[in-house]
């Protein structure tokens, strides 16, 4: 294997042609739409190909078809240069350097493994179209094992043979800051089997290499663990802390204390330490799942089986912040009015996939309350899978008369919102911050019972507050 160095100097040789390369991007969806129009900005001449029509003539007339800050206006800049188009005509990716795979691997409905039939069916409608020297490079996140599979595949349905080589790029984007992590990336992964397969892929990210982004070129089934264990790692990071506080609940101590505590250490690090309502999305909790899955089939199960763990601690905190609740409501939900606000698994983003606030929503609803959701971007998708809940069309109006608000996404919206001004809409002053997200004590000192899991619960009369007037039916609990 190359070290980063050796591997980033060799690549700064290897400049892009003037102009640019030719590339096809299969998958249009958050990644490959990012990926699409971020490589169109660095030169190249870029087909985004999917079999959604409606996602294609969304992108075609420069309308993004899902959140992402930013994207929508680099979007029309890029179609107006001529350098990106597209289609669902895959013929359109005859004669591209690179072919970038990027449709969805959703866990499949069945097991924890990861479901690669669109990767599949993709690769079928690409390779007949394959006819010259090219390369195709796997973006999605696979179980390890799937690009050797696919490089047979290729070189016996190409038509070009063995000249169609199959590389793995991993992705890490962040939804929320998609553009600024494609374009100024972390590290470079390029699972790459030949010189040529790395020249082309230093030649297509050369700008970046060139700002020092750093390079690591190494084998298939390495590329494909990269994005396994870094999200793995991330997933334990948070669930980690998770643990930490349901200790601290049932101790006393106060997991916020803690995790600031434990971040000061060089050694741990602040990132990912943040206790709350746990992860979702379309990424990590598939990840673990698939990547446990494939360890077993592989006989190493063992290795990862703290992964399962990972997963629990995560889904527990979502029941326990449903159990708060509860708490606050005096143990009966039963026509309780509750405001959840945030329905995106994280901010920024109007992703719904496996998102931690629609699945508390979904509950509190299961157990009888009447519950009001508000989200600034993903209130269409959450309203299409969520029909029983009921939507609200700004902040103000899904608190008003609320008797328990539930912070469950942290846009920066809620984090801003005035306490006070806040206070003056519920029916009953009770707030829980499932992402410990807000100023407990400008809460606490506007009147409000604020409570987040894994800190203790301050009593009225323990509360450090001046006094602040608040209506009795704003005080203590819902009952
Ligand atoms: N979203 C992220 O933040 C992110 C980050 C890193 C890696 N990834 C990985 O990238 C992959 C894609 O994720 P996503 O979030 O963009 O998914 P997505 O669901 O938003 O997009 C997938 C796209 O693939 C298209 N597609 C399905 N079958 C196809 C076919 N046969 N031919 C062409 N297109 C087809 C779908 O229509 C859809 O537009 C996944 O493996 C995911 O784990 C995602």
């Amino acid at each position: 294997m190359k070290t980063p160095s050796t591997t980033a100097r060799s690549v700064l040789a290897a400049s892009p042609a003037p102009e640019g390369l030719s590339l096809s991007v299969i998958g249009t969806g958050y990644l490959g739409a990012t990926h699409a129009v971020c490589m169109a900005l660095l030169g190249h001449r870029v087909v985004g190909i999917d079999v959604d029509d409606d996602k294609i003539r969304s992108l075609a007339a420069g309308q993004l078809p899902f959140y992402e800050p930013g994207l929508g206006e680099l979007l029309r800049r890029m179609l107006d240069t001529g350098r990106l188009e597209f289609t669902t005509d895959f013929s359109a990716a005859r004669g591209a350097d690179i072919h970038f795979l990027c449709v969805g691997t959703p866990q499949r409905p069945d097991s924890p493994a990861a479901d690669l039939r669109y990767l599949h069916a993709a690769l079928a409608r690409l390779a007949p179209q394959l006819d010259t020297d090219c390369l195709v490079a796997g973006k999605s996140t696979v179980p390890i094992g799937t690009a050797e599979g696919l490089t047979a595949y290729l070189h016996r349905n190409a038509p070009a043979g063995t000249r169609a080589e199959l590389a793995w790029n991993p992705e890490f984007l962040r939804e929320g800051h998609a553009i600024e992590d494609t374009l100024r990336p972390d590290r470079l992964v390029f699972g790459v089997a030949s010189e040529h397969a790395h020249g082309l892929l230093a030649a297509c990210y050369a700008p970046l290499i060139a700002d020092g982004t750093p390079v690591v070129a190494t084998d298939l089934a390495t590329a494909e663990l990269v994005k396994a264990a870094a999200n793995s790692y991330l997933a334990t990071k948070i669930s980690y802390i998770n643990a930490m506080a349901e200790i601290c609940e049932a101790t006393g101590a106060d997991v916020n204390h803690l995790a600031t505590a434990l971040s000061y250490d060089d050694r741990i690090g602040g990132r990912f330490l943040k206790p709350g309502l746990g992860f979702g999305g379309g990424c990590l909790p598939k990840d673990i799942r698939s990547f446990t899955h494939r360890a077993k089939e592989l006989g190493v199960g063992q290795a990862v089986g703290f992964l399962q763990e990972v997963d629990a601690i995560n889904q527990r905190r979502r029941q326990r912040t449903v159990d708060l609740i509860t708490e606050m409501a005096c143990g009966d939900l039963s026509g309780v009015r509750v405001t959840v606000l945030g329905a995106a698994f994280k901010p920024d983003s109007d992703d719904i996939r496996d998102a931690p606030a629609l699945d508390v929503a979904r509950m509190l609803h299961q157990a009888g309350a009447k519950v009001t959701v508000y989200d600034p971007k993903a209130m269409d998708n959450a309203r299409r899978s969520y029909p029983e809940l009921t939507y609200a069309e700004t902040l103000e109006a899904a608190v008003t008369g609320a008797e328990i608000v539930a912070l469950l996404t942290e846009w920066d919206l809620f984090c801003r919102a005035d306490p006070a001004a806040l206070g003056a809409l519920v029916q009953l002053r009770n707030i829980v911050d499932g992402r410990h997200a807000l100023d407990a004590e400008a809460y606490r000192a506007a009147g409000w019972d604020y409570r987040a899991l894994g800190t203790p619960n301050r009593l009225p009369g323990q509360v450090p507050v001046a006094p602040v007037p608040v209506p009795a039916q704003n005080s203590g609990c819902h009952c």
